[in-house]
């Protein structure tokens, strides 16, 4: 068979030569879509995760999803990155490392900076050591496209960016520093991946801290309010699951100058939050859901970004990154997902 992708090159390459990943995070969103994806391609997962914000249900779904063979090459911590030791005990065996525990949300951030640093920065620079202290072969984390800022360039391309908005923007971009530290230091190269607004399956709608898509979709399936904070002419890159599990696979295996880097992962499309109420009220109604409600508008958030759209070149030309989902072609496949779940 021949693969013309670099994903499609790098899942065969991986399922001849199977290793042993590290997942933190694994009961939260990212986390457990790329445990599923990766069991499913045949590796062996160590995950480790506290429970914050992840849930066992997401866990037992993967098990669900993947059928207890594969199951079987999965081995779960219980433990708080913000313990050495606990991150010590994770990485021992380890070839690969995606790291994706943190405490996510501007506004949670916002109400208490000290958590999200404690978790976000402490967490992290635990991991890094724990890390290369075990000779990992490859250490992938989440940054985020928060560490854009303040600066108004569009699309936004990876060397520039502003000044953080929140507390959690400043750990993420701690994040980055820590890394190119780390590789400056100690020779230990790492792969940051400033995720821009994710959305999928098992994505929470509930809290006062849930992303937009599953919060909206949620508000739809019970015909409840929507809610849009101001005019509704903020945009995003919405970027489907599987483009971001694209690019952890693909940074994972990066070699030479591909490594000690930092990626936007997105799609380069910007979608305002009015065409975004319209897709999801559209892709509802295709799975029997019929939204009759008119949105409301709110204040405008504190420390929110006003446009956001991400230059995906590098990765592209250094990684063989290609997304292959739209935000209108990820809405349609997880759509089900929500309608099942979330009713
Ligand atoms: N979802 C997005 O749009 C987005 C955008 C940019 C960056 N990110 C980053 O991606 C990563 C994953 O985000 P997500 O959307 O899956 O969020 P999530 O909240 O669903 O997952 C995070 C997971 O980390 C776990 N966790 C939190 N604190 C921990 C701790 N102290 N020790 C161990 N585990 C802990 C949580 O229990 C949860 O399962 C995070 O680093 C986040 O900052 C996400």
């Amino acid at each position: 068979m021949q693969h013309h992708l670099a994903i499609e090159r790098a899942w065969a390459t991986l399922e001849q030569n199977p290793k042993t990943w590290l997942v933190t995070g694994c009961a939260g969103f990212i986390g457990s879509n790329l445990l599923e994806a990766l069991l499913a391609h045949g590796q062996t997962v160590v995950g480790l995760d506290n429970f914050a914000t992840g849930f066992q249900h997401n866990l037992d779904e993967v098990k669900q999803n993947v059928g207890a063979q594969n199951w079987e090459r999965f081995r779960f911590i219980e433990g708080d990155i913000r313990d050495l030791a606990t991150c010590e005990q994770a990485c021992r065996g380890i070839d690969y490392v995606l790291h994706q525990a943190a405490l996510g949300s501007v506004p949670r951030s916002i109400n208490d900076p000290l958590t999200t640093n404690a978790v976000n920065i402490s967490g992290q620079l635990n991991m890094l050591v724990a890390a290369r202290d075990a000779g990992v072969k490859s250490f992938v984390y989440a940054a985020s496209s928060s560490t854009y800022g303040d600066h108004p360039a569009l699309p936004k391309v990876e060397h520039t960016i502003g000044n953080p908005l929140s507390p959690y923007a400043v750990t993420k971009y701690v994040n980055e520093l820590y890394a190119s530290v780390f590789a400056r230091t100690y020779g230990f190269e790492t792969i940051g991946l400033r995720y821009f607004n994710v959305f999928g399956k098992r994505q929470t709608p509930d809290g006062a801290y849930a992303a937009v898509i599953p919060k909206w979709i949620g508000a739809m399936i019970r015909n409840q309010e929507v809610r849009i904070n101001g005019d509704g002419k903020t945009s995003r890159d919405f970027c489907y699951i599987e483009n971001v599990i694209q690019m952890n696979i693909l940074a994972a295996l990066a070699q030479g100058e591909a490594r000690n880097q930092v990626y936007n992962v997105a799609v380069n499309a910007r979608t305002d939050l009015n065409q975004l109420f319209a897709l999801l009220k559209s892709e509802l109604a295709e799975n029997g859901v019929h939204y009759t409600q008119d949105v409301v508008h709110g204040d405008f958030r504190a420390g929110d970004v006003r446009h956001s759209q991400a230059d995906i070149s590098k990765a592209q030309r250094l990684l063989g990154y290609v997304p292959q989902y739209t935000i209108a072609q990820g809405l349609a496949q997880a759509m089900p997902w929500y309608v099942q779940f979330l009713s």
